[in-house]
């Protein structure tokens, strides 16, 4: 039998069960299960001790188990401790957006005084050679950042990238049309070629980065790094016509994501998104070695975060449930990222993807319907007792409805879009990322749709309201989570989300 206590992180990480963080194992019959019990826990047994302490029947139960589900770890309470002091540094390794995530990791590690720095993904010039930030440029992201940012080009990804004088792949992509790119195929080993000129590009900009923080950040300090990047998908005209019905098409516009990847241009746009979503939390991770045996070295700590996305348990009904946006092309990307930080994980290092809620931010809004999941956060601060602060959420988004239409109502076809046979089949843990299919795209982008034209103004989305609630929530969780994280890969669901902000407002 595998030994699960060390194999199935789910179980225990460090050897130390945590009760704040219930593991529990999903199947599709949604049989839930509180792996450890609290006994073992409150009981401050340790890893042995444990071990020792279950029956090798119900080991070989869990086995079983373990064999056939998947395991999700979820923060389950609001977690308060706090390494992190005055002057220690916080590095924000990628650009830092109005609505973007990553607002709310920043803002906490301003609130707790510690330095801030940043670094930019550059930018193109006109012959697409990547450069540095010009000094206004510098200047406006500094003061957004609120900190100094190291002007080194650290855009990732091959795209762009190609031995001298030779074509890049969106040279090639260049010559796809609407009617050929599901035939067009691309000569791997260039493209291989590329890829290794890009990564090498991103660490040796890497390396330089990482010499300038090492002379910024003294022995002794703690350094936390959140790793914020995501993307990858290459500009060239055909990708955007298609990306249009994949993501926005019903009926006789809608295209399927299947057939995207199996075409030579899904599968290098795949291989672009581990390249930025997931191997760069890795090149970080590897980078920033010396760095971290110095200040471990001195008596500081170093911690790493990014943000992951593979669902999200939002209130279906009276139950928080697992359910996802489809299709996240980007979810083989996200799963690399999470295997990225059971590695670190397993050598000691503590690397922390937090998978978080579907939001509305610049990258997400491409994708119409994502932000569906978002409405139950209204209920969800009902059942967490908000109170009167809940209240003032309700009332802020009723604002932003059209006379006539009520929130009820909006809620209502959410219920009905989430009772849906289509949803529930969507609602499969282990079969994520699935395919989107037509009856998906025009239920979801429909109700997408139905529910926007209740708003006074599409500028002014509950939505929106919404998304700034979750990324607050995040923020804190995240944060002070992350001086002792329960391990390499944790959900932030609705229930916790709710909790913190009704903590954060009403206390
Ligand atoms: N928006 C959501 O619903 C959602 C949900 C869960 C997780 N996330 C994750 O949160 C993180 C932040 O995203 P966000 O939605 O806040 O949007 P955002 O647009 O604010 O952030 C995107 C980040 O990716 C970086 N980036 C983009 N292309 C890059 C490239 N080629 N090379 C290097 N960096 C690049 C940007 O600099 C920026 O820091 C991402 O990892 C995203 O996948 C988002």
């Amino acid at each position: 039998m595998r030994n699960l206590l060390f194999e199935w992180p789910g179980i225990i990480y460090d050897g130390r069960p945590k009760r704040r963080t219930a593991p529990v194992l999903t199947s599709p019959y949604s049989l839930n299960i509180p792996i450890w019990q609290s006994a073992t826990h409150a009981s401050g047994l340790d890893k042995d001790q444990f071990r020792l302490s279950l029956a090798p029947k119900f080991l070989l139960f869990v086995s079983w188990k373990v064999d056939s589900m998947s395991a999700r770890v979820s923060l389950r309470e609001i977690p308060s401790k706090n390494i992190f002091r005055k002057n220690d540094v916080f590095v924000l390794f990628g650009e830092l957006f109005g609505r973007g995530y990553a607002n709310g990791l920043v803002e906490e590690a301003r609130k707790n005084g510690m330095t801030i720095l940043g670094i930019t993904v550059g930018r193109r010039d006109e012959n697409n050679l990547l450069r540095p930030l010009t000094e206004e440029e510098l200047a406006v992201a500094e003061s957004n950042l609120g900190g100094r940012i190291i002007n080194i080009p650290m855009m990732a990804g091959f795209d762009l990238d190609a031995p001298p004088g030779e074509p890049t792949p969106t040279d090639l992509l260049a010559n796809m049309t609407l009617k050929s790119w599901q035939t067009d195929t691309l000569n791997w080993e260039h493209i291989e070629k590329c890829r290794t000129a890009g990564i090498k590009r991103f660490r040796d900009s890497l390396d330089q980065v990482m010499q300038s923080l090492d002379g910024m950040i003294p022995d002794g300090s703690n350094v936390f790094f959140a790793h914020t990047m995501a993307g990858g998908i290459p500009k060239v005209k055909v990708f955007l016509a298609i990306a249009n019905r994949i993501y926005k098409g019903q009926g006789d516009r809608f295209m399927s994501s299947r057939a995207l990847l199996n075409s030579d241009l899904g599968k290098l746009i795949l291989m672009n998104f581990d390249e930025v979503t997931a191997n760069t939390f890795q090149y970080l991770i590897e980078g920033s070695a010396r760095l971290r045996t110095r200040l471990e070295g001195s008596g500081g700590q170093a911690r790493y975060t990014a943000y992951g996305y593979h669902g999200t348990e939002i209130l279906i009904g009276e139950t928080y449930q697992w359910q996802t946006y489809t299709n996240y092309t980007q979810g083989y990307a996200k799963m690399r990222l999470e295997r990225v930080a059971e590695t670190a994980w397993d050598s000691g290092i503590k690397a922390t993807v937090y998978n978080c809620p579907e939001i509305r931010t610049n990258s997400s809004d491409i994708f119409v319907g994502v932000e569906l999941s978002l409405f139950p956060l209204l209920r969800a601060l009902n059942q967490e007792n908000g109170g009167d602060w809940t209240e003032a959420q309700w009332k802020a988004c009723r604002d932003l409805l059209q006379e006539g239409a009520t929130l009820e109502e909006l809620l209502g076809k959410i219920d009905h879009y989430n009772a849906s046979e289509t949803m529930q089949k969507f609602r499969n843990f282990e079969a994520w990322p699935m395919d989107n299919s037509l009856e998906l795209a025009d239920l979801m982008i429909g109700t997408s749709d139905s529910i926007t034209q209740m708003h006074k103004d599409r500028k002014a989305l509950v939505t929106d309201h919404l998304s700034a609630l979750v990324l607050e929530g995040t923020g804190p969780l995240m944060f002070y989570e992350t001086s002792a994280p329960a391990g390499p890969v944790i959900w932030l669901n609705h229930d916790i989300i709710a909790k913190q902000l009704v903590a954060l407002h009403c206390k």
